[in-house]
């Protein structure tokens, strides 16, 4: 059942108060006009500025200003004819008053005798314990796609014949506009079409995940990213790159229909600076989703019990800009303790852990966690469960080939023709570097090239290559052992040749 007809229903069985939680003051309020008429009863609406409207007496009217105007509201209901809905605004901070409280519950049975309905508006779901009985609660939920479509219709209609805008939209794209506006307020998503056509005289979907950055800003516990990089980015990782194609529209109702689960998630281990986090950021803007990168320092608040809200809060924001890619990076040091027992914070961290896994296990939200981590021995054996992420895959230090598609990428990026390089010369010398430090062979060639007054060659690469030791020269015993564990299992990232 839909939230107004819900609405509606309660109001017709004399539920005395509802208390719908809603951002959206306005589009509330319209759909309880609606009700009022299809009902014939006469609303009016209270705010602590605008008082009464329409007021419910004339005569009550001269004694204003003698009470304090939330009194005076519940007052004027009391004096209210029969077969009426009053809606208050913002009432909910004066419901700790202990007069207010009890005039509302005397005021619930009266309301009930005479079809009258009392139904506070606010985004703050508090209510005392005393009125728990009498109030029944209301989530009224954002626009939902059937709105958000005929709300892009309008838009749509509204600028049809200003040649200006092309408001053409593929199918496909039309689908990605409105899923992605799930999540936002009616206004929001009023705002995001406009500044879209207006910036770049068609739909972007850009300009809605801008809206979403504003909600997970204001939220303080994730970090929205900047789509920047993409699968062109990433040298080798084939096989990760293929399997996460072939996921690119599993978020549509195509997909849905054809009978694919949502994707969940995927956990990412291996050597250092092979591209884990790169992947991440990736997948994000492959897909046009925001990028949500969870901060599990910032998770653990210093107050007891804080840690555990913050999660859910965490989680909460999440879905509420789903669709979304959740980042939790480096796994294993926020959750390091919940393997060896978590004595050190009185069990806080497996508390927080076994929220996270739950809403892993459970979530029916299209939110797409992206988990890495380095270190596997410090992971909980729980986390690696089938049915938590959809794969976990191994990323290994890259193979020769891989190399030179890493070498090609960051030579490229510096603006310089892959055509004055020797790609195989390169990745034969630098056998064991991560993709970080190919990177790195890259930029201290550009140095040396600087130093010596001319523009980059091969020589100044394979100098730099010559006196970098990998770190897998110094952690040779720990990746041996990490790559003893993943080939039981995880799957590889990339195809393998050599060994
Ligand atoms: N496969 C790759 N292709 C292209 N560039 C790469 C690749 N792997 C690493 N790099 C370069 O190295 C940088 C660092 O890599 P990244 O941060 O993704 O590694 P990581 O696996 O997350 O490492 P860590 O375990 O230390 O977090 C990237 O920003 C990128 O410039
Ligand atoms: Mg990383």
């Amino acid at each position: 059942m839909n939230a107004a007809k819900e609405i509606e229903t309660l109001i017709r069985a004399k539920y005395p108060i509802l208390f719908l939680v809603t951002w959206e003051e306005a589009r509330v309020q319209s759909v309880l006009e609606e009700i009022g008429t299809r009902l014939n009863r006469q609303v009016h609406t209270w705010s602590v500025t605008q008082g009464m409207n329409p007021s419910v007496s004339a005569a009550r009217k001269d004694q204003a200003g003698k009470l304090p105007g939330e009194l005076e509201a519940l007052a004027q209901i009391h004096e209210a004819a029969e077969f009426t809905i009053f809606v208050l605004k913002d009432f909910h901070s004066y419901m700790r008053d202990t007069r207010v409280i009890r005039l509302m519950r005397d005021l619930a049975i009266r309301l009930r005798g005479k079809s009258q309905s009392l139904i506070i508006l606010s985004p703050n779901l508090t209510i005392p314990t005393e009125l728990e009985k009498e109030i029944t609660v209301v989530e009224y939920p954002l626009p939902g796609p059937e709105e958000i479509a005929a709300q892009l219709d309008d838009v749509i209609s509204a600028v049809s014949d200003n040649p200006q805008f092309n408001t053409q939209l593929e199918a496909l794209d039309r689908e990605i506009m409105i899923k992605s506006a799930q999540g936002l307020t009616k206004d929001e998503i009023e705002s995001a079409f406009a500044r879209s056509l207006v910036e770049f005289r068609r739909f972007n979907v850009d300009t809605i995940l801008e809206e979403k950055k504003q909600i997970v800003r204001k939220s303080g516990l994730l970090e929205f990213y900047p789509a920047e990089s993409s699968f062109k980015d990433v040298g080798g990782h084939d096989l990760l790159k293929e399997w996460l194609e072939k996921r690119r529209t599993s978020f549509t109702d195509k997909a849905r229909e054809f009978g694919l689960p949502a994707p969940k998630g995927v956990l990412m281990l291996g050597v250092q600076g092979c591209g884990k986090s790169l992947v991440a950021k990736s997948i994000a803007a492959t897909w046009h989703l925001p990028l949500l990168k969870l901060d599990v320092g910032r998770i653990f608040g210093s107050l007891v019990g804080q840690s555990e809200e913050n999660i859910r809060k965490a989680i909460r924001v999440a879905e509420s800009v789903a669709p979304c890619c959740l980042w939790a990076d480096e796994l294993e040091k926020g959750f390091a303790g919940v393997a060896g027992g978590g004595s050190g914070d009185s069990g806080t961290t497996q508390r927080v852990f076994a929220t996270f896994l739950t809403w892993m296990q459970e979530k029916t939200k299209p939110v797409f966690l992206i988990a890495t981590a380095n270190d596997v021995s410090k992971l909980p054996p729980e986390l690696l469960r089938k049915g938590r992420f959809d794969e976990i895959f191994f990323i290994d230090l890259p193979e020769s080939p891989e190399r030179e598609e890493i070498f090609a990428i960051h030579i490229k990026k510096r603006k310089r023709n892959l055509a004055n390089f020797d790609l195989k010369a390169l990745a034969a010398k630098t056998a064991g570097f991560s993709g970080a430090e190919i990177e790195q062979v890259v930029i201290g060639g550009l140095f040396n090239a600087y130093d010596k007054g001319h523009d980059l060659t091969q020589e100044d690469l394979i100098q730099e290559a010559g006196a970098q030791v990998p770190l897998s020269v110094m952690m040779a015993e720990e990746i041996d052992e990490l790559r003893t564990w993943a080939r039981l299992r995880a799957r590889p990232s990339a195809r393998r040749t050599e060994d």
